[in-house]
């Protein structure tokens, strides 16, 4: 598997992301553990989750215990493995998301992760969402201090725009590591992010890359030239979207979510996939 950088760790050009496995319309335990163990098998070293990933308002950190029992159950050494977890979203329970993006509640929500990722030190923490009710500079401050005491070895920030970006950089003392937004060929709205990132040198995980859980399995017929290039490559278009997108930048590592094996073997062959100019050009203007 090709390789990019995070801060100063390496990880596979395409990640996995662990959204699916726990929130509505998850797969039981088992398709779960199977679908990171088929990820690891083909050389996947990131792995994207998040506290609020759950489904029910009592089993918050779902996910993140998900990933730890499936790198703990592995076998092969499991310690190069990037897991990269977020704070500052919530889940109630009633399917919705909250935010709380207060220094007291990221410091407590870390304590957590670190705790259900059994680690000493958390690989990647984000910054989840900004929280309209919080200063963003106290919110990526909490996030400095867990950097400062070492429960968190790299920083990141979601669902960002430019200036937050800096800001953040700023803010974390030029420690800003990765932005986290969504970006597909439905949403193109983050470019601005992306070329920023590129231009800063900070790794862009766009999230949803392929559409969301509901549109992913559709891209192809919504997106007629990602069919297109695909059946002249003899391959998905979901491939044909992710190798776009490693194209745009060596900043850019998407992160595919997938709750079947099968998914994410087809996903990261992607990396693999070199598109010619002409095709990029026209998945740019499709
Ligand atoms: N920072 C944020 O605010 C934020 C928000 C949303 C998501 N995220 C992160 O980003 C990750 C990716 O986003 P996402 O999961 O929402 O959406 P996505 O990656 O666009 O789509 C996920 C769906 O794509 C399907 N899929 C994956 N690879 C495929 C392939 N090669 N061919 C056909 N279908 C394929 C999977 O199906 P199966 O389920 O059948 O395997 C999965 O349900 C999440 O898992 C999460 O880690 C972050």
């Amino acid at each position: 598997m090709k390789q990019r950088r995070i801060g100063d760790v390496q990880v596979s050009a395409i990640g996995l992301g662990g959204m699916p496995m726990s929130i509505e319309g998850r797969p039981d335990r088992a398709r779960s553990i199977a679908t990171i163990h088929a990820a690891l098998d083909a050389g996947v070293t990131l792995i994207d989750t998040a506290d609020a990933y759950h489904l029910h308002a009592d089993e918050v950190g779902h996910n993140e215990t998900l990933i730890a029992e499936a790198l703990r159950s592995y076998g092969p050494d499991t310690s190069h493995v990037l897991v990269a977890t977020k704070g500052g979203h919530l889940r109630p329970g009633d399917g919705s998301w909250t935010q709380d993006g207060s220094p007291a509640h990221l410091r407590e929500a870390c304590e957590a992760s670190l705790r259900r990722l059994g680690v000493d030190a958390i690989g990647l923490y984000q910054f989840h969402r900004p929280d309209p009710r919080v200063r963003f500079a106290d919110s990526v401050g909490a996030v400095r201090d867990l950097l400062d005491e070492g429960k968190i070895r790299m920083a990141g920030v979601s669902n960002v725009n430019p200036a937050q970006i800096r800001e953040a950089l700023e803010i974390l003392g030029g420690r800003l590591v990765s932005v986290q937004n969504q970006f597909s060929p439905v949403f193109r709205s983050s470019e601005p992010e992306l070329e920023l990132c590129d231009e800063l040198g900070l790794a862009f995980l766009p999230w949803s890359p392929l559409g969301g859980i509901g549109g992913a399995g559709e891209l192809g017929s919504r997106h007629a030239v990602f069919a297109d290039i695909a059946a002249d490559h003899d391959t998905s278009p979901q491939q044909v979207c992710l190798a776009w997108m490693l194209a745009k930048s060596p900043v850019v590592i998407p992160i595919p979510g997938a709750s079947r094996p099968e998914t994410i073997l087809d996903s990261v062959q992607a990396a693999d996939l070199v598109l010619a100019p002409d095709e990029l050009d026209l998945l740019d203007k499709a």
